[in-house]
C-alpha cells in the first residue's frame, strides 16, 4: 500500500478531532489527497450499534459484546475505507483506532494488554499514531466548558482518569506524543512539522 496511515489517540477532550482536522488541511495545502475518517464508523452495521449505544446506554450490552462490536466496525472500516484509501495513495487520518479499544474498555474493566495483544494481531499497524497527552483534569475542563454531554457517564473525571492510565500503558517509542496542553496552533505546528518531516523520509526510501 502506498498511502500513510496516521491515527489519533487521546482521552475525550484531548483535543483530536481539532488537531486530525487542521492536519488535514495542512496536508491538503500541501496538495496532498487526504481521507479523513473516524472510529467508531457511522456506516457500518456495528458502528451504528455503538452509536445507538453512546446514545441510550449501555444496558443489556456486555462489555464482551461491545468490544466485540468495536472489533466488528474495525474490520469493516479498514477493509471498506482505510485499505482502499491507502492503495490509492491517500493519506488517511483517522480520529481514533484500535488503542482507543484497548484504553476505554480495558478502563471499563477488560485487560488492556490481551486487547493490544489481539488488536495488534488482526489489524494493521498505522505509520504513525499521534497521542495527545493532556492531564484528565484539563481535558474535563475542556469538555465541560464545551459540551452539553456531561451527564454521560463515560466523560466523568474518574473514568478519565482511568482512561489515560491505560494510554500510558500503551506508550510506544515509535508514538509521536504531544504535549497537548498548549495552544490549538502550536500544537498543529508541531505536529504538521513531525509529520511532514516523515511523509519526506519516506520518499526518500522509495527513489
Ligand atoms: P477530542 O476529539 O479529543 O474529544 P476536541 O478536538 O473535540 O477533542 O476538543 C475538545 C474541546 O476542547 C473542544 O471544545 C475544542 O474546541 C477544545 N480544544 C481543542 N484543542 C484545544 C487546545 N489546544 N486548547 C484549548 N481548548 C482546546
Ligand atoms: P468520539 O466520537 O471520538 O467521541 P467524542 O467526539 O465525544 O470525543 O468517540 C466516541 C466514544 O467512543 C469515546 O468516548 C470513546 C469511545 N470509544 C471506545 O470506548 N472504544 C473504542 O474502541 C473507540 C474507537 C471509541
Amino acid at each position: 500500500m502506498s498511502g500513510h496511515f496516521i491515527v489519533f489517540e487521546g482521552i475525550d477532550g484531548s483535543g483530536k478531532s481539532t488537531q486530525a482536522q487542521l492536519l488535514a488541511d495542512a496536508l491538503e495545502a500541501r496538495g496532498l489527497a487526504v481521507f479523513r475518517t473516524r472510529e467508531p464508523t457511522a456506516d457500518s452495521p456495528a458502528g451504528k450499534q455503538l452509536r445507538e449505544i453512546a446514545r441510550h446506554g449501555r444496558e443489556g450490552v456486555s462489555l464482551e459484546q461491545e468490544i466485540e462490536l468495536y472489533f466488528d466496525d474495525r474490520v469493516w472500516h479498514i477493509e471498506k475505507e482505510v485499505a482502499p484509501a491507502l492503495h490509492r495513495g491517500d493519506v488517511v487520518v483517522c480520529d481514533r483506532y484500535w488503542y482507543s479499544t484497548a484504553a476505554y474498555q480495558g478502563a471499563l474493566g477488560a485487560n488492556t494488554s490481551k486487547l493490544a495483544a489481539q488488536s495488534r494481531a488482526r489489524f494493521p499497524d498505522p505509520h504513525v499514531v499521534v497521542y495527545l497527552r493532556v492531564p484528565p483534569e484539563k481535558a474535563f475542563e475542556r469538555i465541560s466548558q464545551n459540551r452539553a454531554q456531561l451527564e454521560k457517564g463515560y466523560e466523568k473525571l474518574d473514568f478519565l482518569k482511568k482512561v489515560f492510565e491505560r494510554y500510558e500503558s500503551l506508550v510506544e517509542h515509535s508514538w509521536l506524543v504531544i504535549d497537548g496542553r498548549r495552544g490549538q496552533k502550536e500544537i498543529a505546528a508541531d505536529i504538521a512539522a513531525a509529520i511532514f518531516k516523515k511523509l519526506s523520509e519516506k520518499d526518500q526510501d522509495l527513489s
